[in-house]
């Protein structure tokens, strides 16, 4: 089984629309959406193609220095196997490449798996938004590239230190209300 990253194009939509209704039954973002998505300025979307079939995708949006995970999802029968670390990992380089040092998500507060996974990237809790999503709470969780020298590697130059994410405190900035 080969399984790869790639951009995501106009003809992934109809199966990217299966796994997001799937995966979001009660806020599943429409084809109408991803589309504005797939052409607004400042987008990377990828997916994960596996034997010639999608199985997952992630979208990021990246303006100055910061950028937000708009939204990242792999089939239930195709998760544990790594591609939603994959996925986080390749748009994280990508907005570095961007030199948006800052990356910032929202995530369901009774969704402890995808708070794991961007835990062990090292995103940090940064703040709450009350019933963000239909009455659901979500985290607030940011990245600092400039707190990860292996991702940095001008970290020192720019005089990095345990400033950043960690120093935002309950701020609850970030993020343009459409992440997930
Ligand atoms: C969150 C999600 C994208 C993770 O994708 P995935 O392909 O299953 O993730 P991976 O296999 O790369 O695992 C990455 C991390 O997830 C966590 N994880 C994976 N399987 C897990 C499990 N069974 N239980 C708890 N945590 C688990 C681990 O922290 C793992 O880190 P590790 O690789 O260091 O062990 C996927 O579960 C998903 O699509 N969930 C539904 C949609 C969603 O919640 N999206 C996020 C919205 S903010």
């Amino acid at each position: 089984m080969t399984a790869r990253l790639r951009a995501m194009t106009y003809a992934d939509l109809p199966e990217v629309m299966t796994i997001e209704r799937r995966l979001f039954p009660e806020d599943a973002w429409s084809e109408r959406m991803f589309r504005q998505e797939l052409g607004a300025p400042g987008r990377y979307y990828l997916v994960v193609e596996s034997d010639g079939r999608v199985v997952g995708y992630a979208g990021l949006m990246a303006a100055g220095d910061q950028s937000d995970v708009q939204t990242i999802a792999v089939l239930p029968e195709e998760q544990g196997k790594g591609y939603g670390r994959s996925l986080l990992e390749e748009l994280l380089a990508e907005a570095l490449r961007r030199g948006a040092y800052e990356t910032f998500l929202e995530v369901r507060a009774d969704n402890p798996r995808a708070q794991e996974l961007y835990r062990r990237r090292g995103f940090v809790r940064v703040g709450v938004r009350p019933g963000y999503y239909n009455g659901h709470d979500a985290l607030v969780m940011a990245y600092n590239a400039r707190n990860h020298p292996t991702t940095a590697p001008d970290a020192e130059a720019q005089g990095a230190g345990p400033r950043g994410a960690e120093a935002r405190g309950d701020s609850d900035e970030g993020g343009d209300g459409r992440g997930r």
